[in-house]
């Protein structure tokens, strides 16, 4: 039987470390960063329907009206079909961890599923969003050009996260305008990495490129790491993507939820969630 209802998961994208190599003759920026996703999310749900809609229930729907140009829309008609579409808003936007981008790209998944259609070209995934690309592949991957280069990553030891979002929404392009320096070094290779504590150890060679222009603009940011780096089996506290969003890496998911909880207590206004790291 055909099903005329699809649904899918938009994770939170994670950027493990992030470093700004460059900047292209067009203003976009070249990255080089380790991304990962937590199973924490947004999801899509998709229904045949012969007008194009878009429904936004979840905790964090205040945060966004529907309008026509939101990511969801777009990416239904680069599918080139009509449904209607609901999507359930957990994460908060506008906060470096993909929200837009991953619910475009479960929005491409899912109608293509519906449609039984083969998803876009990569120019036009591209074209919807530099994180888009990926959101779409949506596994552990080392993410390169401003975002369509994408390379396989030995596997990932098991990890949880603690995300963390001050409430303070940052704008992508101002993050990238106030940096004063965008020609850092690569990344290395990622090793294998057998174990979270040898994950951490390699993250703390690495960087955000962006932390400091964003923190600028939001200092809460600050306070944000600092209160992931006060907590118990907190290997390592970064900002993800162009913030305000940071996260902790932790060894187990008792110990994460702990963190969670006394983040939780101390800063009742911010957005704070744990997550198996998925690889
Ligand atoms: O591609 P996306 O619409 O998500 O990017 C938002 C903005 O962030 C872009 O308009 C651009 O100003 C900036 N950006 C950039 N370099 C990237 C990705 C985004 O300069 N690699």
């Amino acid at each position: 039987m055909a099903t005329d209802t699809v649904e899918d998961f938009a994770p939170a994208k994670i950027n493990l470390s992030l470093h700004v190599t460059g900047q292209r003759a067009d203003g976009y920026h070249l990255l080089d960063s380790l991304v990962v996703f937590a199973d924490v999310g947004d999801r899509i749900t998709v229904r045949a329907d012969d007008r194009l809609s878009l429904q936004i229930a979840g905790p964090q729907a205040a945060e966004l009206p529907v309008q026509d140009d939101n990511l969801v829309l777009r990416a239904a008609r680069v599918m080139g079909m009509t449904a209607a579409i609901t999507l359930d808003k957990q994460l908060p936007v506008a906060s470096g961890i993909g929200g837009g981008s991953a619910d475009a790209a479960a929005t491409l998944r899912a109608l293509a599923r519906l449609g039984q259609k083969p998803l876009p070209a990569d120019r036009d995934v591209l074209a919807l969003g530099a994180d888009v690309p990926v959101c779409l592949h949506g596994r552990a991957v080392r993410m390169q050009g401003v975002g369509e280069v994408l390379t396989p990553v030995p596997p990932l030891p098991e990890a949880w996260l603690v995300l963390v979002n001050p409430r303070v929404a940052v704008a992508t392009p101002e993050v990238f305008q106030g940096m004063t320096y965008k020609a850092n070094a690569p990344m290395p290779e990622v090793p294998r990495l057998p174990s979270v504590t040898a994950l951490a150890a390699f993250l703390h060679a690495m960087r955000n490129d962006m932390e400091a222009s964003a923190l600028a603009l939001a200092p809460v940011i600050g306070a944000v790491r600092l209160a992931l780096r006060a907590q118990p089996g907190c290997l390592l506290a970064r900002m993800s993507g162009s913030g305000a969003t940071c996260f902790g890496v932790f060894g187990d998911g008792p110990t994460a939820r702990t963190a969670a909880r006394e983040i939780t207590a101390a800063y009742p206004g911010w957005w704070v969630a744990p997550a198996r790291m998925l690889s």
